[in-house]
């Protein structure tokens, strides 16, 4: 209940979080990868299934280390009571620093200027700060180029009065790629962290994210960032880690219908049919995760079978029922879980429409209440009404 608002009357389309299943999956991660120790990723609200609840999960469960993209995420992390070592993996500008540190958040480093320029920030402040450098191997993105490693060295050892240098890391582009490629990109990372070994004995390499954790063991060095794993993403790939997922994402039916030959289903006639067609009508459309490409590729559960997906707006889905006997106004209907015997994988879905999952849980509006479980009890909720 919220403010005497019962969201399973009021809010049609919402998402339910096990988090028995997220905890199970982070024990597995931590049994599989030790001794290197799990950075959980909870940027994008921990990937659209919500930052604070799985947080605080999390850190009942001993974890003490976490990962967000953004300082403003980092601080609704604190603000939420989280202890642990923050680290920011994305973009930090010197204008920040000074929010940065009192919120006690680590960023990441790719340039001296910036390591300068936190120093300054320790300094000022009287207490020294902790950093990690970032190495960009081939990504295009954040970081330090490998050639620079001598440079950041000189910076690290500079600042070495005011800063702690917690770790050293970098993001593969393409861990699904050859050997070959991935290789490269691991030898680019090793030949940045060298002249800093004999330096900074204790310093923390890190490199693998899910995909490298399920195909690259010997990448595990110090820690793994895990993101997609952790909330039980399937990706395909054999491992001895029994994972599950973690999210459903439910719907309900709001309209039955037929429409006869000739009709049209959605904007700028998207689609316009040759047949009697029944559809059903749900309530939620792109501002939920599911866009246009998902048209005429993606299916739901209704009704214990798939009913393609036919029609998309902002707010309206329409699946077309036509061949699923007995679908009626309020059914309950499955975008990512289980029904009956089926069963969707989010990792299907957002493949189904050309995204990643990441797009999809992230593009999914926060008007879709989040209701957290565990032992099959309702134990938290973020919503509009709460
Ligand atoms: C720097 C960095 N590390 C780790 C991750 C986690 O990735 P995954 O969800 O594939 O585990 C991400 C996600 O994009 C990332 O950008």
């Amino acid at each position: 209940m919220n403010g005497g608002i019962d969201v399973h009357s009021v809010s049609l389309t919402r998402m339910e979080i096990d988090l028995d299943a997220l905890l199970h999956n982070y024990r597995e991660i931590v049994k599989h990868v030790a001794p290197a120790q799990v950075v959980p990723v909870v940027k994008s609200e921990a990937y659209g299934h919500g930052a604070v609840p799985i947080a605080r999960a999390l850190q009942e469960e001993g974890c003490r280390h976490m990962a967000v993209a953004m300082v403003d995420e980092g601080i609704q992390l604190r603000r939420a009571g989280i202890k642990g070592e923050i680290m920011i993996l994305g973009v930090t500008l010197p204008e920040q620093f000074s929010a940065m540190a009192e919120h006690r958040l680590t960023p990441s480093l790719g340039e001296t200027e910036n390591i300068a320029l936190w120093a300054r920030t320790a300094q000022e402040r009287g207490e020294k700060l902790p950093y990690h450098l970032k190495v960009d191997v081939g990504l295009g993105r954040l970081g330090f180029l490998p050639d620079k490693a001598e440079r950041a060295l000189s910076a690290a050892l500079s600042t070495a009065d005011r800063l702690v240098l917690r770790g050293i890391h970098s993001h593969l582009s393409h861990p699904e790629g050859t050997l070959e490629h991935n290789a490269r990109e691991l030898a680019r990372y090793e030949s940045f962290c060298r002249p800093f070994l004999a330096h900074f004995p204790d310093v923390a390499r890190h490199l693998a994210a899910s995909q490298a954790v399920l195909r690259h063991p010997h990448m595990y060095f110090d820690l793994v960032r895990v993101g997609g794993l952790l909330y039980g993403f399937d990706y395909g790939v054999p491992t001895p880690m029994n994972l599950r997922p973690v999210l459903t994402y439910k719907t309900r039916v709001g309209q039955v219908k037929t429409i006869p030959a000739g009709w049209g289903i959605g904007y700028d006639l998207e689609r316009v049919v040759d047949k009697p067609t029944t559809l059903a009508l749900l309530p939620l459309g792109w501002s939920d995760g599911v866009g246009s490409t998902h048209v005429g590729k993606a299916s739901f559960l209704v009704g214990g079978e798939f009913a393609p997906l036919v029609g998309i707006c902002t707010d309206f889905a329409m699946l077309d029922v036509s061949n699923i006997a007995g679908v009626q106004k309020g059914d309950e209907v499955v975008l990512v879980g289980r029904q009956g015997p089926r069963e969707q994988k989010v990792i299907e879905l957002a493949r189904a429409g050309g995204i990643s999952t990441s797009q999809l849980l992230g593009r999914a509006a926060l008007r879709v209440p989040r209701v957290f479980f565990r032992d099959g009890r309702q134990v938290d909720e973020l919503s509009i009404l709460a």
